[in-house]
């Protein structure tokens, strides 16, 4: 079994001290920040861009792991990487057949990469681009906006897709992302998934330590 590690989608936190919130969230726990780009395009609405990332990157030496929900990646990746980013995901509906040389493209800049896809998309989208990965992100909600609930029918394809990396023979991390709370996140880790996003479960809190605990550990 592989660690479990907490990503929490800096979507949720305070912008108008996202600094802070990055040094606060590392000292609680975090293990991977999650940072969510999105175009207004691609998805329904607008968050933030590399400059914002750059600005970020004093404040913690913790993984930044961005998740670009935008049209045409390939144009930006060098951007994201110059602001910082250590892992850099991109998503099968947003790339279509140009996914491969995007991901070998993220690699060559000197950072892992990632491929994601949708809840209605199938696990076979990413079969041939499993090996350029370091990653794979399932989305268990629509992309676009935190706080939405966890779509349970995911559930199979994170047990098919770790089938896929267990047989594929690399070490390939597994990230579950959208609605991941307490009732839910046993049930996720359960089907493989070991890196786990939560942005309104833990932002909503109080005690962020506990939080970010319970959700390693539940
Ligand atoms: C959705 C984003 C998610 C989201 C997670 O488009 O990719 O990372 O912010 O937030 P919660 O955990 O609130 O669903
Ligand atoms: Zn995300």
């Amino acid at each position: 079994m592989k660690k479990i590690k907490i990503a929490p989608s800096m979507l949720s936190a305070d912008f108008s001290k996202f600094g802070e919130e990055v040094k606060d969230i590392v000292s609680n726990g975090a293990d991977l920040l999650h940072l969510d780009v999105m175009d207004g395009n691609f998805v329904n609405n607008i968050s933030f861009g590399p400059k914002f990332i750059e600005e970020a990157r004093p404040y913690t030496d913790a993984v930044f792991d961005t998740h670009l929900m935008i049209l045409n990646p390939w144009k930006y990746i060098d951007r994201f990487v110059k602001a910082g980013s250590d892992i850099i995901t991109v998503h099968y509906e947003a790339c279509g057949d140009r996914l491969k040389d995007t991901l070998k493209a993220i690699k060559s800049l000197g950072v892992k990469c990632g491929a994601v896809i949708n809840p209605d998309t199938p696990a076979s989208a990413i079969a041939d681009v499993l090996e350029e990965c370091d990653m794979i992100l399932l989305m268990s909600v629509f992309p676009g906006f935190g706080g939405q609930a966890f779509i349970k029918e995911v559930l199979p394809k994170i047990s098919e897709v770790y089938m896929m990396i267990k047989n594929c023979g690399k070490d390939i991390d597994l990230e579950i992302d959208g609605g991941i709370n307490r009732q839910n996140v046993a049930d996720v880790k359960r089907a493989g998934a070991n890196v786990i996003v939560a942005g309104s479960t833990i932002f909503k809190e109080a005690d962020r330590a506990k939080i970010i605990r319970e959700l390693r550990e539940i």
